[in-house]
């Protein structure tokens, strides 16, 4: 038993004021009152209130297969009690061997090569780090460069934040800008009055293919994307995108990165997007969150053979890909991975993502009507909505700003937590949200964000 249940809300809010939280407002320090979750079930979260709430956006987009899951537990505990770690530099282990095993075979075409890391943004980083060793194996030292996109998001450690494209992220943190270069976020809503979704596209190929150009193809080492760009407000690129970036980056030689922590494990209907979903097998995929669902932290690097073979001949100089943490691997993750994989296999839960996610989208586009959503976007069981009450006004833009905020809290007080985002609300709930639960969920949310929209308008700020 948690030996914290006993204490009360406040003195628990007091006690978290000394948790510098990941995106920590600083004046915030010693003030704040965040919801403190006690508890969770299936798709539910109990805060220290006693309020039960969907939740929206399955933790950080990550426990795909629910709350609440004994069996979870058990190969936790099993393995921790079996033999909770042991150095991946020198020795192996069975969950960390069978995992590896697992993740080849699951994973689209000659991607069998698996570096396992603690979470995403040290997936992301191994990645990057292993395309620079990769090249600087190959004898081509000055083939670094990367390409990423302007909102995209890929971890928080120096490399990987650095890809990252949110300018807001980078207000007072340093990210390296000497090798890393950022084209459009593709979703079709930012792109130029009178211009057709194709020529959306067609303009999006021109401007990656002409970067590269810019900087020289010797110079470019690969391109970095998210299949759909999630944290950046699930912005999801035209039709074809994938493939033809794909085209470009083999043209110029030049590696593709798939970014899928969040696309993973049954989140788009399919253990991974790229190829099932946008119908390209990559370089290299990065993931983690779904990996485990949440119950343990756990993120990897999966790696073409191709790649592999390309650096091991007899022609190349013998190398050490020397990267590494000290829980790569770690036995007691990878228990949790392999039980969080049976679990979606023998639940069907890719089955049961394919046949609710449509109905998913559809609920979520019938918010269309309401006056205060300018764009609603999704794909899988990812949705977001993006407001607009300003129409453009510079005057009213602050007010944009806190609409997701708002929404957010409306909804939280009839029971959905969302993921506000400026002017958007993300969403992308545990992946065995039935339809019953779907019609609960955007029932809250339409009245969430026309109490919103009532506000806004009792304020004087929106003139809809
Ligand atoms: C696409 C993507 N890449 C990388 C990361 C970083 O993962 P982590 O927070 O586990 O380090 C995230 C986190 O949200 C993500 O969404």
């Amino acid at each position: 038993m948690n030996v914290l249940t006993n204490l009360g809300t406040e003195q628990l809010q007091e006690k978290d004021n000394r948790f510098i939280h990941p995106w920590q407002e600083i004046k915030a320090i010693g003030t704040s009152k965040r919801t403190i979750i006690k508890k969770a079930d299936g798709i539910y979260l109990h805060d220290s209130d006693g309020n039960r709430m969907i939740d929206g956006p399955a933790g950080m987009w990550c426990v795909n297969i629910g709350y609440g899951r004994d069996e979870m537990a058990d190969a936790i505990r099993d393995q921790a009690m079996e033999m909770p770690y042991c150095s991946p530099w020198s020795e192996g282990s069975a969950p960390a061997a069978i995992l590896a095993d697992k993740l080849a075979q699951i994973s689209p075409g000659d991607l069998n090569n698996v570096f396992l890391t603690n979470s995403g943004s040290t997936a992301v980083d191994s990645a990057l780090r292993f395309v620079m060793f990769y090249n600087n194996v190959l004898g081509r030292p000055g083939k670094k460069h990367i390409i990423s996109r302007h909102k995209a998001y890929h971890g928080s450690t120096y490399l990987s934040s650095s890809a990252a494209g949110k300018e807001r992220d980078k207000s007072f943190m340093d990210t390296n800008t000497e090798l890393f270069h950022h084209i459009s976020d593709p979703k079709p809503f930012v792109r130029p009055d009178g211009m057709s979704v194709e020529d959306w596209l067609e303009f999006l190929v021109k401007e990656f293919e002409d970067k590269i150009l810019e900087l020289g193809a010797d110079k470019v080492a690969a391109f970095i994307g998210e299949p759909l760009l999630a944290s950046g407000g699930v912005s999801v690129p035209p039709k074809g995108y994938h493939k033809r970036f794909l085209d470009v980056c083999r043209k110029h030689d030049v590696l593709y990165i798939s970014d899928e922590v969040v696309t993973a494990f049954a989140r788009m209907g399919h253990w991974f997007a790229s190829e099932d979903v946008y119908g390209i097998v990559p370089d290299i995929i990065t993931t983690a969150k779904g990996l485990t669902s949440g119950y343990q932290p756990l993120g990897a690097a999966l790696i073409s053979d191709r790649l592999i073979e390309q650096i091991s001949g007899d022609d190349v100089a013998d190398s050490y890909f020397s990267n590494g943490f000290t829980y790569s691997g770690h036995p007691v993750a990878c228990a949790a991975a392999l039980k969080n994989i049976e679990i979606i296999e023998r639940e069907g839960i890719l089955e049961h993502v394919q046949e609710v996610a449509p109905y998913f989208q559809e609920r979520l586009r019938g918010l269309s009507d309401l006056p205060i959503v300018a764009d609603i976007r999704g794909e899988g069981l990812l949705g977001c909505i993006e407001c607009d009450i300003s129409g453009g006004r510079e005057e009213d833009l602050a007010m944009d700003h806190e609409i997701g905020k708002r929404i957010d809290a409306h909804c939280h007080s009839m029971g959905l937590m969302l993921r506000p985002m400026i002017n958007m609300c993300v969403f992308s709930p545990p992946c065995i949200i039935t339809k019953e639960q779907i019609d609960e969920m955007f029932d809250i949310l339409r009245r969430g964000i026309e109490a919103t929209m009532e506000d806004v308008r009792k304020e004087g700020l929106w003139r809809g």
